[in-house]
């Protein structure tokens, strides 16, 4: 049975090396998993004023419901001054509210990336999990994914020559696939 992920990256910019990475994860992932990417970009920063009658603004609820409907949840983040980036970490505000009606609660995740830098969104990872566990999401602890990304290795369409690293994103995709399964 294939299962449906919400998935959100941390990265807002066209060529985004998570998008990539997200995408090739999506594509060794098939027939197990089917990837709903979130828009998040056009989410306003967390406001508490903006709820209306325990509504939020419209991108909001759309996100909101989309990760409601999913089995599983994947972020794919950026390392931002060896932290997550404000977007994915406003995202994952905004669907902590309101108080008892958070989207994340139960919910089976991971949590990948991919840096320019050696530790491979190391730091990132660490912390984003830290919110992730204490906002009641089930996060996969192991396989870990820390991703020193070369470009060369990644087609546009997110397939992947270089056998090595093909396993490792179907490596990390089945693991995930597994863990949502188990849970669901
Ligand atoms: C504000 C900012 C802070 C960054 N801090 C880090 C960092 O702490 N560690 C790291 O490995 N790379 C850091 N980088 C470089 C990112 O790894 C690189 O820009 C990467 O391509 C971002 O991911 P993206 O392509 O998906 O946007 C930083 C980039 C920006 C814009």
């Amino acid at each position: 049975m294939t299962r449906t992920v919400a998935v959100l990256v941390g990265s807002l910019r066209a060529n985004s090396i998570n998008q990539t990475v997200a995408e090739a994860l999506a594509k060794v992932a098939e027939g197990k998993l089917t990837f709903d990417f979130v828009e998040i970009g056009d989410l306003p920063l967390y406001n508490d004023d903006l709820w209306q009658d325990g509504r939020g603004p419209e991108p909001v609820e759309r996100m909101r419901a989309q990760v409601a409907a999913a089995d599983g949840v994947l972020l794919v983040t950026p390392e931002y001054n060896r932290t997550a980036p404000g977007v994915l970490v406003n995202a994952l505000d905004w669907g902590s509210r309101p108080w008892g009606k958070s989207v994340w609660i139960s919910k089976p995740a991971g949590c990948c990336g991919a840096a320019g830098g050696a530790i491979g969104t190391a730091a990132a990872q660490l912390a984003l999990k830290a919110q992730m566990v204490t906002l009641g999401m089930v996060v996969m602890g192991h396989p870990e994914f820390y991703l020193k990304f070369e470009a060369g290795k990644f087609a546009k369409d997110g397939s992947v020559e270089d056998e090595s690293l093909r396993g490792f994103l179907k490596t990390y995709a089945d693991a995930l696939a597994a863990h949502i399964e188990r849970l669901c």
